[in-house]
């Protein structure tokens, strides 16, 4: 009994030791231009989601999905966010899949998550990848009016699609938005 509890120990120092090893010999590559693999993308997913659930609150979003505010909350995301997710003449950039992880591009995919959970991923970020924290530059009550546009991302009324200009071939340039307000 004895001889296998200092086995496992051994193979356990050893797994460590070698994984150690790895990372130091710089086998892990670090670019931005790799596909996460599928185990990486199925462990660090179900982490986020966890996560996210755990820290998340419940809170109702305090911002109704008036045509004002869903103007008001797509005005904002194009700003601070459009670069990046997208807009309704460009749903699938090429900038967004050069991160890594790629970036969700709204306007292909809506978000999956409640708008409380999207709040809580817009005020603190996702560290490493691209997502930034906002809780800084951009208030509680502009957050959540994001939050209210991008949970009706799919049906937005005349006044908020008007913010993205005409909808034919107006692409704009990748790093377009301003970081702050
Ligand atoms: C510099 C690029 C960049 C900018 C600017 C940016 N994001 Fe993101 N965002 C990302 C990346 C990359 C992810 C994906 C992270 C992941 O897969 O875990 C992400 C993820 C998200 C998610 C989670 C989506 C999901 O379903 O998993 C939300 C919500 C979000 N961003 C909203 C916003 C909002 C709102 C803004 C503007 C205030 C914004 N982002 C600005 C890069 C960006």
């Amino acid at each position: 009994m004895r001889n296998f509890v200092v086995g496992i120990l051994f193979a356990l120092i050893a797994l460590a030791a070698g994984g150690w090893w790895c990372l130091k010999q710089g086998y892990v590559n670090f670019g931005a231009d790799q596909r996460p693999s599928s185990i990486e993308e199925k462990f660090a997913m179900a982490a986020m989601d966890a996560s996210i659930d755990r820290r998340a609150s419940e809170a109702k979003n305090p911002v109704a999905p008036t045509e004002d505010n869903l103007a008001a909350g797509a005005k904002l995301y194009l700003d601070h966010c459009a670069g990046c997710h997208g807009v309704p003449s460009n749903p699938e950039s090429e900038f967004a899949r050069s991160f890594y992880p790629p970036v969700p591009e709204f306007f292909k995919e809506a978000p999956e998550m409640s708008e409380s959970q999207n709040f809580y991923v817009i005020q603190h970020g996702i560290r490493w990848t691209g997502m930034p924290a906002w809780k800084k530059t951009l208030t509680d009550a502009q957050i959540w009016q994001i939050a209210t546009f991008l949970g009706n991302v799919e049906k937005l009324p005349p006044a908020a699609r008007k913010v993205f200009g005409p909808q034919e071939g107006a692409a704009p340039a990748p790093m377009a938005m301003p970081m702050t307000h």
